[in-house]
């Protein structure tokens, strides 16, 4: 399995995903700073990679702090979680994560200072093992939804890659392959940072796991044509009555999916859901540099000055949605009713490799 991020005595080591799929290369994160850029520059990206990468930076940076008392610790503590929370401002598993580590900061506080620490880098190492339960029993449920044979679209890369192992999306495509499901991956290629493309087409062919990539203004044509038999998605928020943002395009995808009736899913672990968010309309949309747009491999694509929108998210109303796959089961429509009932359940973590 790809090791998108993993503690060592070093630091927090990353896949670095800019670089990709031309070269292989790991850069290692040895201050807290460092993770917080690494997640701000797309080093490491994807909602639940976000979140377990803010979690090991912020242990990261309480194991080097010369804190002599809780007092002091707490409050560079604080600084740490705000300089994590600043980097990206969709994905919830990031501030997920960081209201994880802040309770476990508290629970142990009483025991002082060298406890903290070792329950922090213990927390976070615990988090990276989670995801990859979660992905896989997300991938047991979602296999069930997969068409037996055919012609899957996928938006962005929610794999391996975008977690710590296996993936969401494209986890219950492993799930569903695994269990003799015969797909066919089709790979938007997601512009304007080519996750697709960059990331799911190479994680994919890594696995063996037939997969065409088209530019995203295909996806329509290859419905009609009846190339496509399910959509699957990750998320970056999952708001209480079902919307969910995701990567650009992901919207266009849902409405043409509808058009063409074909079924569009979306898979993520729980923490991405934010059942304090009501609906989508209040989530709010990273908008990232312009120069993304108007230069493609570092060569200018656009005349100087033009006006550019480069919104990093969009946002698709639960209408669009077929069913959300999480490790607590599966969620339908009406989804305030279903999502509510599953933040009551416990994970389905049965089985899990590890
Ligand atoms: O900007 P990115 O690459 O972090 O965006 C990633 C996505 O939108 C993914 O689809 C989402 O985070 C789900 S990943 C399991």
């Amino acid at each position: 399995m790809i090791r998108t991020l993993e503690w060592t005595s070093q630091g927090v080591r990353f896949i670095d995903q800019t670089r990709l799929p031309m070269e292989e290369v790991f850069v290692t994160c040895g201050t807290y700073q460092e993770v917080a850029t690494a997640i701000r520059d797309m080093i490491v990206r994807g909602a639940p990679a976000i979140g377990v990468a803010a979690a090991m930076g912020i242990a990261l940076g309480v194991k080097h702090s010369s804190a002599p008392d809780i007092a002091t610790l707490r409050t560079e503590f604080g600084q740490i979680c705000r300089t994590m929370g600043e980097t990206r401002p969709t994905a919830v598993n990031l501030f997920w994560a960081i209201r994880r580590m802040q309770q476990t900061f508290e629970v142990a506080a009483p025991q002082g200072v060298h406890q903290v620490k070792i329950n922090l880098v213990e927390e976070a190492q615990k988090m990276l093992v989670e995801d990859i339960a979660a992905n896989e029993a997300m991938g047991r449920h979602g296999a069930t939804l997969m068409p037996a044979s055919g012609g899957v679209l996928t938006h962005c890369n929610a794999g391996a890659l975008a977690t710590c192992g296996y993936g969401t999306a494209l986890g219950v495509i492993r799930s569903a392959i695994s269990s003799g499901k015969k797909l066919h991956v089709f790979a938007d290629e997601t512009r304007p940072f080519l996750q697709g493309s960059r990331l799911t087409a190479w994680e994919l062919m890594k696995d063996g796991i037939q997969t065409t990539l088209i530019a995203d203004n295909m996806a329509g044509a290859m419905m009609r044509q009846g190339k496509i038999k399910a959509v699957i998605v990750g998320a970056d928020r999952i708001a209480a009555n079902g919307d969910v943002a995701n990567k650009i395009g992901t919207y266009s995808v849902a409405v043409l999916a509808k058009e063409h009736g074909i079924p569009f899913y979306v898979a993520a672990p729980w923490s991405t859901v934010d059942m304090n968010m009501p609906d989508g309309e209040g989530i709010p949309i990273e908008q990232r540099s312009a120069r993304e747009v108007t230069h493609h491999a570092g060569k200018q694509v656009a005349p100087d000055g033009v006006l550019v929108e480069n919104p990093a998210f969009d946002v698709t109303p639960n209408k669009y949605v077929a069913a959300i796959v999480t490790e607590r089961g599966i969620a339908k429509s009406p989804f305030a009713d279903s999502l509510r009932e599953l933040a009551q359940a416990v994970p389905d973590l049965a089985g899990t490799r590890r």
